[in-house]
This record gives structure tokens, C-alpha cells and sequence, in this order.
């Protein structure tokens, strides 16, 4: 530990004990708030000479010092200087290198009325806002392309015999199937959008550790120069709220769970034996030892990743229970789940768009699925109960008919309807026995409809326009 990273002393007698400041340090977690701290620096600045607390050649002295960390942040270069100036966590490191770039000592001002307190809590707003704001945008760009993707195949008409409990259940178009994949991540990117909006709201710069301070900050600047829409109304609760980025943690896990159902459902389709899709080359890993294999290795992780996300978010949330109101260190654990939990899940989101715009999908296989399994069934009962058979009746009736087909190892054909028109005493019954036929006939909004599927397409384009 060097001298200037430590930012207290004066009090105790012993410096500290190496094992246990290695313990607290939250360095190597918090490094990525970097470039965060720096524009809550410059802010704090703005709020010292707002209140006239330091010099014009004070306040330029350290507008200097930070710009130039900003440099080194961005050419990579200030992680080494932070790991070797030995402090605790990145918002020391950076008053650190401050003190260290000012050659008068006007560094020394840079840390009055302001505690490490104040820097987490305003760094945590504005690191939350960005990555929510690349949250809505990564997710706008999952439901872009798998859109595109409906719009093809609603044009190429290809069907699928969706399916409840995996089992086949009805026919449905592919290009319905793909909006329900782009429905959640539309509302993913509204969530984010909301998160973001909630993190820009109150500006905590000017809390002072927890009470409020007696210099007189000009807090109104410090959050008009972040963007805040005004400082915060209390300071205790200021410094002392994880909400806003615990809500971009959860957001980043609710996204990535739905990632998770998609590719968990694409890593079967495209295995052989369903044959309905196939994950192109780049995104395909192979075999150390089987020289045939190709995995969708890219799915299979972003399925395990929903997990580690909802643990971290539960993790993170969970420190919270029972603690105090104001500052207190278990925050640091708040901080380090949350942040891993959002970067994760916003690195799992983009190789999630990258991997789903590279599925082909093999229609003369899907169109050939959809026929089988008797997934007309609920049309046909449907027909009967048109027609004034009871829903239970209908339902029996077609029961009764697909169990002897299946016996006797067919398809149901119209002699089937005409046999059950008999059976439930009616001249004729007419149904849709294939899969087109059986979307064709849907009629309800929000069908598998073509007509409903191409609306639903519309709707969804235009509330994708709305965000920007
Ligand atoms: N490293 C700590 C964190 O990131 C900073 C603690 C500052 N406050 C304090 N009173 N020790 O949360």
C-alpha cells in the first residue's frame, strides 16, 4: 500500500492488515466502473466550484488530472496503474491517481464533501443506466432479426406442429412461432428502457457519506452535468439504495431467461433427429475426438446462463435483507453480484442475436412434421361443436376417432368426418384435416392465422420503430 492510496490514517496507530485489505478490496470487481467514476469526478468538481469551495486553478487542476485518467482508461492503461497503487476499490484508486497527477497538491480538494459513499451509489446510476440503455438495444436487435426471420417464412408459408409438454399439439405457422420468440425481447427492451429512465432520475453526488454536508456543494450542477434529472431528496437513502441496478440485474436475467427457453428449444430442432433447423458454421462448434459432430454450443450456454444470472441477481438481492438504512460494507457484495450478473447477461444477449441470426431452418422438414401426430384433432372437435355437439361430446367423439386411426396406423381422412357426422347425427361435417388448412381456419385475433400472424408482424415493427 502506498501512501496516497490510502485515504484514511490519521487515526490509527497501525497500518492495515495486509490479508484483511486484500479480503475487502473490490478492485478487480469494480475496475469496469472506471470510466463511470471519472464523469462523477468531473461532476464533483462542478459541485466544488459551484459552491465556490475551490479555486477557478483548483478546480481546472483537477478537470486535468481526471481528463488524462480518462485517456489512460480508455487506451487501457489504467487497470495497472490501479492494481499497483494498491487501492481498495477503484473510486480510491482514482482519487489516488489524482492526487498523484497534481503537482500542487490541488488534488488534495478533490475529496471534499464527498465520501467513497456518495462515489458508489452516483457511479452505480450511471454505469446501470448505460448498460440498460445497451440492454434495450441489444434486445431490440434480437427481436429485429428474428422478426425478419417471421416475415420470411410467413412468405414462404412453412408450418409446425407446435407442441405443449413436447408433445404435438397443433399446427401453427413457423413465422408464429418466431413472434412469439421476438414478443419477449420487445418487452425486455421496455423494461430496460424503464430501467434507465429510473437511473437517470436522482443524482446522489453532494450526500456526504450519509447526512448531507455543511460545504456548500452545488449539487443541481453535479446533476445536470451527469444528466440526472435532480439531486436526490434524501441523502441517507441516496447513498444507501442498490434499486436502480439491481433492476438492470434482474431485466439482464429476465432477458437472458427468455434467451434461454428459445435456445433451449433451438439446440432440438436442431438436432438430427428433429432436423427443423441448422446453426451455421461460425456459430457451430465441433468434436475434439467425433469428426462428424456439429453442436450449437453458443444455445447451449446461453440456456445455462439463465441460472448463474438468476442466482447472481437473487444473491445480490438478497445482501440486502436486513441491513441498515445508509452505508454499510455488505453494499460491496451488492455491487460485485450485480455487476457480474449484468455483465454476463449482457455479453450472453449479444452472442445470443449473433447465434439466432445465423439459424437456417429446413422447411420441406418442418412442413412434413406438421402433418402427422393428429394435430387437426382440436379442429375437427371444434367443427362438431360449430355444428351443436357439446364440447364434451365433440371432444369424445374425436377421441374415439384418432384412437382408431391410430390403431390402424393412419392420418385422419374425411371418411373419418363423415363417420362422425353419422355419429353425432348430423348430414355432413366439414374440417381442416392438414396443417395449412388448419391455420387458415383459425380465426380468433392473435391466431396463427396468416392474416393475424401478418398483422401481429406490423404491430410489432411499429412498436419497435416507437423506441427511437
Ligand atoms: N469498496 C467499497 C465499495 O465498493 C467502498 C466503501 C466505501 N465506504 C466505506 N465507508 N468504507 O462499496
Amino acid at each position: 500500500m502506498t501512501k496516497t492510496a490510502l485515504q484514511w490514517g490519521g487515526r490509527f496507530a497501525q497500518p492495515p492488515d495486509a490479508t484483511l485489505l486484500a479480503f475487502g478490496s473490490s478492485l478487480e470487481e469494480d475496475l469496469v466502473l472506471a470510466p463511470f467514476d471519472v464523469r462523477c469526478s468531473l461532476a464533483h468538481v462542478a459541485a466544488l466550484s459551484g459552491g465556490s469551495i475551490v479555486a477557478s486553478n483548483v478546480a481546472s487542476a483537477l478537470r486535468e488530472a481526471l481528463a488524462r485518467i480518462a485517456s489512460e482508461i480508455e487506451r487501457d492503461e489504467f487497470a495497472s496503474v490501479a492494481r499497483a497503487c494498491g487501492a481498495e476499490d477503484v473510486h480510491g484508486a482514482i482519487d489516488a491517481r489524482v492526487r498523484e497527477l497534481c503537482s500542487n497538491g490541488e488534488g488534495e480538494w478533490l475529496h471534499a464533501g464527498r465520501s467513497r459513499n456518495d462515489q458508489v451509489a452516483t457511479t452505480l446510476l450511471l454505469y446501470a443506466r448505460e448498460r440498460a440503455e445497451e440492454g434495450a438495444t441489444v434486445s431490440l436487435e434480437i427481436a429485429r432479426t428474428v422478426v425478419a426471420s417471421a416475415k420470411e417464412e410467413l412468405a414462404a408459408g412453412t408450418r409446425l406442429a407446435a407442441t405443449t409438454h413436447w408433445q404435438p399439439a397443433q399446427p401453427v405457422l413457423l413465422a408464429f412461432w418466431l413472434v412469439a420468440a421476438a414478443e419477449p425481447f420487445v418487452r425486455a427492451a421496455r423494461r430496460f428502457a424503464a430501467c434507465a429512465k429510473a437511473a437517470r432520475a436522482s443524482s446522489p453526488l453532494g450526500s456526504a457519506a450519509l447526512a448531507g454536508s455543511t460545504l456548500p456543494l452545488d449539487r443541481i450542477a453535479a446533476a445536470k452535468e451527469l444528466g440526472f434529472d435532480a439531486p436526490s431528496r434524501n441523502a441517507m437513502d441516496a447513498i444507501g439504495t442498490r434499486d436502480e441496478v439491481l433492476d438492470v440485474a434482474h431485466a439482464v436475467a429476465r432477458a437472458v431467461t427468455d434467451a434461454s427457453r428459445v435456445a433451449g428449444e433451438l439446440v432440438i430442432w436442431c438436432t438430427p433427429a428433429f432436423g427443423y433447423a441448422r446453426l451455421g458454421d461460425a456459430s457451430s462448434t465441433g468434436s475434439s475426438l467425433m469428426p462428424q459432430k456439429r453442436n450449437p454450443d453458443p444455445f447451449e450456454l446461453v440456456r445455462a446462463s439463465a441460472a448463474e444470472l438468476v442466482g447472481a441477481y437473487a444473491g445480490a438481492l438478497g445482501t440486502l435483507g436486513g441491513l441498515p438504512l445508509s452505508y454499510h460494507r455488505d453494499l460491496q457484495q451488492t455491487k460485485r453480484l450485480a455487476i457480474a450478473a449484468i455483465e454476463r447477461g449482457i455479453a450472453t444477449l449479444r452472442a445470443f442475436a449473433r447465434a439466432i441470426a445465423d439459424v437456417r431452418f429446413n422447411r420441406e422438414r418442418m412442413n412434413a412434421q406438421a402433418a402427422g401426430g393428429y394435430v387437426v384433432a382440436t379442429d375437427v372437435a371444434d367443427a362438431l361443436i360449430l355444428a351443436g355437439i357439446s364440447a364434451r361430446h365433440a371432444h369424445a367423439l374425436v377421441g374415439a376417432a384418432v384412437a382408431t386411426a391410430e390403431r390402424e396406423g393412419r392420418a385422419l381422412t374425411t371418411a373419418d368426418l363423415a363417420a362422425l357426422a353419422k355419429e353425432a347425427g348430423l348430414a355432413t361435417l366439414d374440417a381442416p384435416l392438414d396443417a395449412s388448412a388448419s391455420v387458415r381456419a383459425k380465426r380468433t385475433t392473435g391466431s396463427t392465422n396468416p392474416d393475424e400472424v401478418a398483422k401481429s408482424i406490423r404491430a410489432i415493427e411499429e412498436e419497435m420503430r416507437s423506441f427511437k
